[in-house]
């Protein structure tokens, strides 16, 4: 796996000191809420070992929903339009709501998953993710929380994958172009 590796951007340790970091920030922000009830929704597939590292660091009482976003991406590294492939699984009427995924790119997914959650009656909004590439996500797409602002290169590992491979990969790297099936 690592020999389809261009480089590794972001180390193991440092992905674990900044998930840390933002545990405590997300701490801070919800301190109040408690009460209302959190719940922290997962989009699948991407963002399931960073949810799972990041809410081990929150020490508040907090419900779990996932949702599965399809990008029509298949083996490209291209984006496509995105589409909700499986619902939300769990009611969010009323409750303070923060929408985790893995990384920030168009804005397609985050944009339809919080068009879901409002439709919903979420009380409050709130969305973390732990890569953002700046150069391409879109000015008016709020984001409370960022892990890392990143180049735009086509990243795997920590639950990001390529055409599905890679997402067991304990630390972020450029995946090598020459493996890309199109054009990039
Ligand atoms: P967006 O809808 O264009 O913002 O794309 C978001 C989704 O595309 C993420 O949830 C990822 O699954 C996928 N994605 C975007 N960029 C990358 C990347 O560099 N590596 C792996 N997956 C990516
Ligand atoms: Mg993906």
């Amino acid at each position: 796996m690592e020999a389809d590796l261009e480089r590794i951007l972001i180390p193991r340790d440092r992905i674990a000191k900044r998930v840390k970091e933002l545990g405590q920030e997300i701490a801070w922000t919800y301190e109040d809420d408690e009460d209302d009830g959190i719940t922290i929704v997962t989009i699948l597939s991407g963002a399931f070992i960073f949810v799972s590292d990041l809410i081990r660091q929150l020490p508040f009482r907090m419900k779990i929903g996932l949702i599965t976003v399809s990008s029509y991406r298949g083996a490209t590294t291209q984006a496509g339009g995105a589409r909700i492939s499986q619902d939300l699984n769990v009611q969010v009427a009323g409750r303070h709501v923060l929408l985790v995924d893995d990384i920030l790119d168009t804005g397609g997914t985050l944009r339809l998953v919080r068009e879901r959650l409002a439709d919903a009656g979420a009380k409050s909004i709130r969305v973390c993710v732990l890569l953002r590439k700046p150069s391409k996500a879109p000015s008016d797409l709020n984001v409370e929380f960022v892990g890392f602002d990143i180049e735009d290169k086509f990243v795997v590992g920590y639950g990001l994958d390529y055409d599905d491979h890679y997402r067991n990969l304990p630390d972020i790297g450029i995946l090598r172009p020459e493996l890309y099936a199109s054009s990039h």
